[in-house]
């Protein structure tokens, strides 16, 4: 399997890293070989044919900053969109950052991969929560795989619970905690008794939050993953605009002393229902299987005949979030490339 992967940050070296550690791991259990031919960082590119050395990938970036410098087969500002039409690799990984205004540059990345007849794997959530409808009917029609696990819950497989686990049945509400980044802050504050800021700033030194945090704390990476639920497990064709979205800047130290002696607990909850989604801190039960610390994330999914039923794991993190792009390779591998 030939792949090219955009985005080589946080997520994008963990992948790497998994790929180059487990290479033998995955050929046994799966059969086949992942080959990465090309990367592209914010400041170049590295491209081989015959798949990149991606421990030497590792150490260029961690010395010079820049996979641009990548022995003889580096080069500084190499269009990403040009790349991924010209090339013949069979999968596109999309790890740039989130963006919530235009969805730029995984958007057009993306629409580029699944017009030249590439499968894409996605980690960022920008392009997803602003025209995901409009994607899934492009690579629709083009007959190829558009998979997207790691965007809601990074290695916690939600998605695929609700699309697999609980096919026959109807979900008809879904309940929790999308957000790694403010439950670990909220968490810090209520536990540790530490600030806002100092909080914040661990979650961004441990690699949780997003490019921009202000997207973790204003709610709106929450909603982006609440579009993404509600498009592919409800089929509700959602987008931003339709989540009400409220954030965790106004929860104060004292209100969550407060809830907790009352046997409670502040965290951010999205909601997803019939007619209506919303992100909003909400206090919550010390007992409610969603009430869960840290960077965990918990799903309560709602079904008609079976009850209600909730999975819980870490919901950021580079490694989770590059374990479950592994997943997905498997996946495509499994169904189109066999
Ligand atoms: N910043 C996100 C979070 C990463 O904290 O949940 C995973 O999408």
């Amino acid at each position: 399997m030939r792949i090219i992967l955009l985005g080589f940050g946080r997520v994008g070296q963990s992948l790497a890293r998994i790929l180059h550690g487990d290479a033998d791991r995955i050929v046994k259990a799966h059969g086949f070989k992942p080959q990465v031919i090309a990367i592209i960082d914010s400041h170049g590119s590295c491209q081989d044919g015959e798949g990149l050395d991606l421990d030497l990938a590792l150490k260029t970036k961690e010395k010079y900053g820049t996979i641009a410098k990548y022995p003889k087969r580096g080069q500084r500002d190499r269009e990403p969109t040009a790349l991924v039409s010209e090339s013949d690799a069979e999968v596109v990984v999309e790890a740039t950052p989130s963006n919530y205004e235009d969805g730029e540059p995984g958007m057009s990345n993306i629409k580029t991969a699944l017009a030249t007849g590439k499968h894409v794997v996605a980690v960022n959530k920008g392009p997803l929560a602003l025209a995901m409808p409009a994607l899934l009917e492009l690579a629709d029609h083009r007959k190829v795989k558009f998979r997207f696990s790691g965007t809601v819950g990074a290695g916690t497989p939600f998605l695929s619970f609700a699309e697999k686990c609980l096919k026959g049945e109807r979900i008809v509400g879904i309940r929790g905690i999308l957000n790694g980044t403010t439950n670990y802050v909220l968490t810090r504050m209520d536990e540790a008794s530490i600030s806002f800021q100092k909080a914040l700033a661990e979650a961004q030194r441990k690699g949780y939050a997003e490019a921009d945090p202000s997207n973790d704390i204003n709610g709106l990476d929450a909603a982006a993953k609440v579009v993404i639920l509600a498009n592919w497990v409800l089929k509700r064709k959602v987008s931003l605009r339709d989540v009400a979205v409220e954030g965790i800047s106004k929860v104060s130290q004292e209100r969550l002393k407060r809830v907790r002696a009352a046997g409670k607990r502040v965290k951010l909850i999205a909601r997803l229902g019939d007619s209506r989604a919303s992100v909003k801190p909400e206090e919550v039960s010390s007992s409610d299987p969603v009430c869960v610390p840290g960077t965990l994330n918990a799903l309560t999914f709602t079904t008609e005949h079976a009850g209600d039923m909730t999975l819980v794991g870490a919901g950021a993190g580079g490694e989770q979030t590059a374990s479950a792009i592994v997943r997905d390779l498997v996946e495509i591998r499994h169904e189109y490339l066999a």
